[in-house]
């Protein structure tokens, strides 16, 4: 049994990753794996700032919902990401996270 933290980036209501990530969901849990999903809709995620105060702390100095998502990061053995895809890429909004 693995914990699975699902991280769901699209914003938009009735989003098709994010039926996407709900169908790995049932998967998983089918197959036995605790799973929490997270959405970034309402979610307070500012930019990284480049300080590199992580790299002596361990985690991130500024205040906003990015810490307690990445606790849970912290205490899973697998992560996955379901995305949008903008201009070719992962959306604005993960990649905002993944700075952080
Ligand atoms: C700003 C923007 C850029 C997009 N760029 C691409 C793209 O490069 N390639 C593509 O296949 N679809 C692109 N799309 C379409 C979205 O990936 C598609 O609508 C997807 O279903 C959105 O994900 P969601 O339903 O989970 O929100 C783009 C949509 C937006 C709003």
């Amino acid at each position: 049994m693995k914990k699975i933290i699902v991280i769901s980036t699209s914003l938009r209501t009735g989003s098709n990753s994010d039926m996407l990530a709900d169908q790995f969901i049932e998967g998983a849990r089918a197959a036995g794996h605790e799973v929490e999903k997270i959405s970034l809709a309402g979610k307070d995620i500012k930019f990284c700032k480049g300080c590199l105060a992580c790299q002596k702390l361990g985690k991130c100095v500024i205040k906003d919902d990015v810490n307690d998502i990445m606790q849970k990061v912290l205490n899973a053995d697998v992560v996955c990401w379901a995305t949008p895809i903008y201009y070719y890429e992962m959306s604005g909004q993960m990649k905002t996270l993944i700075d952080r």
